[in-house]
């Protein structure tokens, strides 16, 4: 039996662990791995490269992903397809594992309805994947993200100033959340629920009254209630038909200063949350999720993907996991907002 593996979409932490945990089950089973580079690109273009877990035992904390990643969506090209399903046979994969978010995983469901032999597992630091209670990336970025916030308070708090701090996460408020709850921010603004700005700034106001410094985050993709609408660089989208977010924040700052005649500064976190070493929960994770896919490999089990469920790992069809995006939780939401009133 022969595997292939890959990673699609952008790159979080865990990936690697993902990948070692594939190889090292996959071995125990006699199976063997070719990984395919760049996404679906390496599959369209026969990119690949044979794995062994001697060359990836060492990777489990390693961040970004060593078979390298894109955002190439096979199904734009009226040949794709035909191209990724030729090459599965000239290249005599006989199953796939695809390590992906909603995008990268979407595909494979497509690709099953045409015969590709294929089994998800889940990840991305955004978390908006239903049907898995966390994705692989998403608690090492919520971690870096808060240790980010940590140091913005204490500078905050010296100088008396209201600092935003934006975070990534497309269309869902998971890290801005969960980063901002963990990190004692002030306010925390997600795209699930649009803000008012005048509100805004007078809660703000209030809080710097009472404490001097503020801390707001807000995800990238937070809008106004007045013009919905994320902020965005340019208009250009990328094969999945997403714009590049980013810009909220740095417009937040400039309004509040205006409004509350507040010193208010800008830090976009970015990449930084998304780049380095996993946590020692998406090390375990991405490790069992990785065993799980290849057993599933074994079974003859597709068009499947592994899932977190409480503490067990659980497959799921993949296509109630695509079906729609996960939104923030509103138990959650409400439970933080207790902190900013
Ligand atoms: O989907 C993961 C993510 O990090 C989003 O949070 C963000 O909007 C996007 O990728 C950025 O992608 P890129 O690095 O390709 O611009």
């Amino acid at each position: 039996m022969k595997i292939g593996v890959l990673t699609g979409g952008g790159d979080c932490a865990g990936l690697n662990a993902v990948i070692r945990a594939v190889v090292k089950r996959a071995e125990d089973y006699g199976f063997q791995v070719i990984g395919v580079r760049y996404g679906w690109a390496g599959l369209v273009n026969a990119d690949v490269v044979p794995l062994y877990y001697k060359d990836v035992r060492e990777t489990l904390d390693v961040g970004g992903t060593i078979l390298k990643t894109s955002r190439t969506n096979p199904l734009k090209d009226p040949a794709g397809v035909e191209k990724v399903l030729a090459n599965m046979k000239k290249l005599g994969i006989d199953a796939l594992i695809a390590i992906g978010g909603e995008d990268t995983l979407g595909v494979a469901h497509k690709l099953a309805a045409k015969g590709l032999k294929v089994v998800g597992v889940p990840k991305t630091m955004d978390n908006d994947l239903s049907s898995t209670d966390v994705t692989v990336g998403f608690d090492s970025a919520v971690n870096v993200a808060m240790e980010m916030i940590d140091r913005i308070r204490t500078t905050a708090a010296s100088h008396d100033r209201v600092i935003v701090v934006e975070v990534m996460g497309r269309d869902t408020g998971w890290v801005a959340i969960e980063a901002g709850l963990a990190g004692g921010a002030d306010v925390v603004l997600v795209p699930e629920h649009p803000f008012d700005l005048d509100v805004i700034c007078q809660y703000v106001k209030k809080r710097a009254t009472a404490r001097g410094s503020v801390i707001v985050v807000v995800a990238e993709g937070a809008t106004l209630k007045t013009s919905p609408g994320a902020v965005s660089k340019g208009s250009k989208v990328d094969e999945f038909g997403h714009v590049r977010l980013g810009g909220v924040g740095e417009f937040l700052a400039d309004e509040i200063e205006k409004c509350t005649g507040l010193e208010t500064r800008c830090v976009t976190l970015g990449h930084v949350v998304r780049g380095g070493p996993p946590s020692a929960f998406d090390r375990v994770l991405a490790t069992r999720l990785g065993v799980a896919a290849v057993d599933l490999v074994k079974e003859g089990k597709f068009d499947m993907m592994v899932s977190l469920q409480g503490t067990r790992i659980v497959p799921v069809k993949l296509d109630e996991a695509v079906a729609k995006l996960k939104t923030v939780d509103e138990a959650l939401f409400n439970a933080v907002r207790t902190f900013f009133e």
